[in-house]
């Protein structure tokens, strides 16, 4: 069986512990390499997975074994990273958002046509298999009848989680450089109801604020809400926050239906279904380790297309509109006194 020689390139929170992992067990992926400045956490993946090491891109792209590249790098080096794999001829699974703004992300995306290589955006929601069992609930069993006529979506993640993961003086919260939180972590929802309802974004709105949370050293307990309109119709809200205290991190979406029944979907493993005639059923989606957000399941996905000659089911274009909705409700950051 051919293999894709694969790199994972930035070894932090996504790419050392969703995306090296699914690779290294992906059937048709050979995980060759991995690459990070941080040399403690190079050696750590390499010793685990029994692979190379790269401290720096340089290095990495001088290897001929390695086809392609997961890049999870911070965003405010998407652009300059993925030219050098793009223009090295390397097919690139690029995590989100794409860049920094609109500008850069359309600056990948054409170098990428142009050396006819593969470029996914990684927009893991569409595989993480509570979504997926959603969709088909949705599509195939028509719980929600004609479909959806309004979804609430709310993401709430705990301030001490966000600091664990994102540390005080890191990229994630400089506007400036990276676009701050908010940018960075809606772009998932947006592609998610994109991707449900099978539609466009017709229209857009958000307001949002930004205070410093002295608790956790000038990290951000960003709020945000963005209403939006679909060209199927359906209307949306989502709520985001990252400033809730411990436990209180949740990922929920309430879908209504045309034909009055609930949809609810909390978190990773628990789907509730309401209608007139039961007052609640309750679906559990069994799945554990990478394969919970769908990283494990996307990543095998660009593999397989890549090794088949076929476009991937995410194109650059979605990761463009994700990226233009998330610097939209970004740009409404304002500071609260
Ligand atoms: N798909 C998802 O579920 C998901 C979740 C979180 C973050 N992300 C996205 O993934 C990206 C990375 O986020 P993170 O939270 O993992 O970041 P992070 O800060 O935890 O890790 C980034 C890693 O990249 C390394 N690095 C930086 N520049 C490098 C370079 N030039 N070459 C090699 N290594 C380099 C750093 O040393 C660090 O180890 C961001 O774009 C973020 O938006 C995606």
């Amino acid at each position: 069986m051919k293999k894709l020689g694969v790199c994972v390139v930035g070894l932090g929170f996504v790419g050392g512990q969703a995306h090296a992992p699914s690779m290294n067990k992906i059937k048709n992926a050979n995980l060759v390499a991995v690459c990070d400045m941080n040399d403690k956490l190079a050696t750590k993946y390499s010793t685990k997975y029994g692979c190379k090491k790269y401290l720096s891109t340089k290095e990495a792209l001088k290897d001929p074994e390695i086809e392609a590249a997961v890049i999870a790098v911070p965003t405010p080096f998407h652009c300059s990273v993925a030219m050098e794999f793009i223009k090295a001829g390397k097919h690139v699974l690029l995590e989100m958002p794409l860049g920094i703004n609109v500008g850069q992300t359309k600056k990948i995306i054409a170098a990428a046509k142009s050396a006819k290589v593969t470029l996914m955006p990684s927009l893991n929601f569409r595989f993480a298999p509570i979504y997926k069992r959603v969709k088909e609930m949705i599509k195939k069993e028509k719980v929600l009848g004609k479909g959806p006529v309004a979804v609430h979506y709310r993401e709430y993640i705990s301030a001490n989680l966000l600091a664990a993961q994102w540390p005080p003086k890191s990229w994630a919260w400089d506007k400036q450089k990276s676009g701050g939180p908010l940018f960075t972590l809606s772009v998932w929802s947006i592609d998610l109801m994109r991707w449900l309802f099978e539609a466009d974004l017709k229209q857009l709105h958000a307001v949002a604020e930004n205070h410093k949370l002295k608790k956790y050293d000038g990290t951000h307990g960003y709020m945000g809400y963005a209403i939006a309109e679909f060209t199927n119709g359906t209307i949306t809200s989502m709520e985001y926050s990252g400033g809730v205290c411990n436990d209180q991190t949740v990922v929920s979406m309430e879908l209504v239906g045309e034909n009055t029944n609930l949809i609810t979907a909390i978190d990773t493993h628990t789907i509730k279904i309401n209608t007139d005639d039961v007052h609640e059923t309750v679906h559990k989606v069994q799945v554990g380790g990478p394969k919970v957000w769908g990283h494990y399941q996307m990543d095998e996905h660009f593999v397989s297309s890549i090794l088949k000659g076929k476009a991937p089911e995410i194109t650059p274009r979605d990761g463009l509109i994700a990226t233009e909705a998330g610097v939209k409700i970004a740009k409404m950051y304002r500071q609260l006194k």
